[in-house]
């Protein structure tokens, strides 16, 4: 095995550790802006195969990451079933809010697989293209994450209008979840098939919900998802990131049959280690201000997480996206510290 977060997700450990950045393809690349404006729109960006290929491979060319990960957004799942989506230049995603019953009944029943095309399309590029050594990731939002988009029509700050919707009728609000559920394995098997080695399940707004709705709207959905995904693609690897959870993370792993668990930078890494990593593979968790800070605050932060993760099967990552701000001499410091060259 000559990939290593692939190995990593077959439990094998490498020294040093195999790295890549979420959202490692963005804004604080100069050679992904020149991109990006040349795309004009955001979405456009994601649906034109040649362009979605360059932008995934950047990153990896310049840092020599262990993985690429598919350029598109958790957002296009949405798009895809007849939600109006678009990019509010400089500000984030913004959707046709869904409020009630009839919005959830207007969605299709299913993924319309014409739009999601050029994904497929992108990741057959990036597959024939990328260093046989280099981990290929595709993604989907977990089902929470996403309908909170769906439900609010942008990002809020507490995910308030998704929490109100599903305590007020739960029962559409589980609709609009199943309805998640089932894009969400259909729309992963088909990245299986075009090419990927693993996905990720990112749940961005996990760590808002109580235990009860956690369980109810995030880990039972990302379970479902998990299970059948593996059910059509039994070599599937999956990482499970459920964002901002704390100790809820021994039930996430404990209940979702998934290959790696993400961390969020703010989780107790002495418990990660001694309660989580002997089960299964992790991966994180630098903060992100940290590279933005860079310097020997950067080093202190990479060296603790080394400490505290290291002996077991291990990939290294963020805490959450990288920033915008983020100098590339110091993602350029972070990895020769972190491969001691
Ligand atoms: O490099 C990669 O990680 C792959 C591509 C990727 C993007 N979004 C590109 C993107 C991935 C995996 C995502 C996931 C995503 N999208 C999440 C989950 C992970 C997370 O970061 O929490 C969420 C919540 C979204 C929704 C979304 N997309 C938001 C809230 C925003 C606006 C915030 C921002 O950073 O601008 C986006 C836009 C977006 N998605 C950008 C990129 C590179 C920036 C858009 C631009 O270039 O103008």
């Amino acid at each position: 095995m000559n990939k290593a977060v692939l190995a990593v997700l077959e439990g094998q450990e490498r020294r040093p550790p195999p790295v890549w950045l979420m959202r490692q393809a963005g804004r604080y690349l100069p050679e992904y802006r020149e991109i990006r404006q040349k795309a004009g729109d955001f979405l456009t960006l994601c649906f034109t195969p040649e362009l979605a290929a360059e932008v995934t491979l950047q990153p990896v060319r310049r840092f020599g990451f262990d993985a690429a990960i598919l350029f598109s957004d958790i957002l296009v799942v949405p798009h895809a079933l007849g939600q109006t989506v678009w990019f509010a230049e400089g500000e984030g995603p913004r959707l046709e809010p869904i409020g009630d019953r009839a919005g959830v009944a207007r969605l299709a029943a299913q993924l319309n697989q014409d739009i999601l095309a050029p994904v497929y399309e992108t990741i057959r590029r990036v597959k024939a293209e990328l260093p046989p050594h280099v981990t290929l990731l595709g993604f989907c939002g977990a089902p929470w994450t996403v309908a909170s988009y769906m439900i609010a029509g942008r990002g809020t700050p507490d995910q308030g209008p998704a929490r109100l919707f599903a305590y007020a009728d739960p029962e559409t609000f589980a609709a609009l979840i199943d309805r998640l559920v089932e894009a969400s394995v259909s729309y992963l098997v088909q990245q299986f098939q075009a090419g990927v080695d693993a996905v990720q399940i990112f749940d961005t707004w996990a760590g808002v919900l109580p235990l009860q709705e956690l369980q109810r709207w995030c880990i039972e959905p990302t379970q479902r998802i998990a299970t059948r995904v593996r059910a059509q693609v039994p070599t599937a690897r999956i990482i499970g990131f459920p964002r901002g959870i704390g100790s809820a993370l021994l039930r996430y792993v404990e209940d979702v049959p998934i290959d790696a668990v993400g961390l969020d930078s703010a989780v107790d890494p002495i418990f990660v280690r001694d309660q989580i990593q002997w089960r299964i593979p992790v991966q994180g968790n630098l903060d992100p201000l940290a590279l933005v800070a860079g310097g020997a605050a950067l080093d202190r932060a990479v060296d603790s997480i080394l400490e505290v993760f290291s002996e077991r099967p291990f990939i290294f990552n963020l805490g959450h996206g990288i920033l915008p701000q983020t100098p590339i001499a110091h993602v350029e410091r972070m990895l020769t510290r972190l491969r001691g060259t």
